[in-house]
């Protein structure tokens, strides 16, 4: 890492879904971590990071939220999203109670999110053609009734790793300027009222 690198912008990302999903695969494929075979239900939650130069040119420092799927660490998981910028939601193509859940992980992200946040959801294991269960158009329909961008990736042979990384970025980049341009517009009202009330104040004292 270039000693320029600590001061690039840093974004972070959570990656929710249910057990076995492939979570930890995506996001060990995602940073380059060759140590793919040692994968082991997560524990809680790990991080990992990685600095990137993304299409548009720019380079960040990308941390990724690796979350555990298994029911008894749900809360555990759903607490980080506190350090998250915006999240990406997997369920497994093979495996339709994974799909199923997915509606349930959304519903619990907006009980501690806006209804803007950024997410993007992946149906995985794409590479597994004749187990699949859900169809591409199921995970579209879905993806389209919570305003999103569906993916199909393998985590496995390293298929689509990077587009919905890229589209969740872009998301949260411009969901950020957003924000700031909310808060702008709420200081500059501010301004203007507090100037107000002194203008009053002053033509007061002056009678
Ligand atoms: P938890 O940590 O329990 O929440 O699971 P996880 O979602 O992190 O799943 P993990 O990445 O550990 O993957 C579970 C299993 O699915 C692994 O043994 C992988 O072999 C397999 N797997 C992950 N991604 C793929 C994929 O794209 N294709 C196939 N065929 N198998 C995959």
């Amino acid at each position: 890492m270039k000693d320029n690198d600590n001061n690039l912008e840093k974004i972070k990302l959570g990656i929710f879904g249910d057990s076995s999903v492939g979570k930890t695969y995506f996001s060990r494929k995602y940073v380059n971590d060759i140590n793919l075979e040692s994968s082991l239900s997560t524990i809680g939650i790990e991080y990992l990071t990685i600095n990137k130069v993304l299409s548009n040119g720019e380079k960040y420092t990308i941390y990724i939220y690796d979350t555990a799927g298994q029911e008894k660490y749900r809360s555990l998981s759903l607490n980080s999203l506190r350090h998250c910028d915006g999240v990406i939601l997997m369920y497994d193509i093979t495996n339709k109670k994974t799909f199923d859940s997915i509606s349930e992980w959304i519903k619990n992200i907006y009980e501690k999110k806006d209804e803007d946040y950024p997410l993007v959801l992946i149906g995985n294991k794409c590479d597994l053609k004749d187990e699949r269960i859900i169809s591409k158009e199921e995970g579209i329909e879905m993806a389209e009734k919570y305003k999103t961008t569906y993916f199909e990736t393998s985590a496995k042979e390293g298929i689509n790793i990077e587009k919905p990384i890229e589209e969740l970025i872009n998301k949260i980049i411009k969901n950020k300027e957003e924000n700031k341009k909310k808060t702008n517009i709420g200081n500059n009202i501010k301004l203007d009222a507090r100037k107000n009330i002194q203008k009053n104040n002053q033509k007061k004292s002056c009678c």
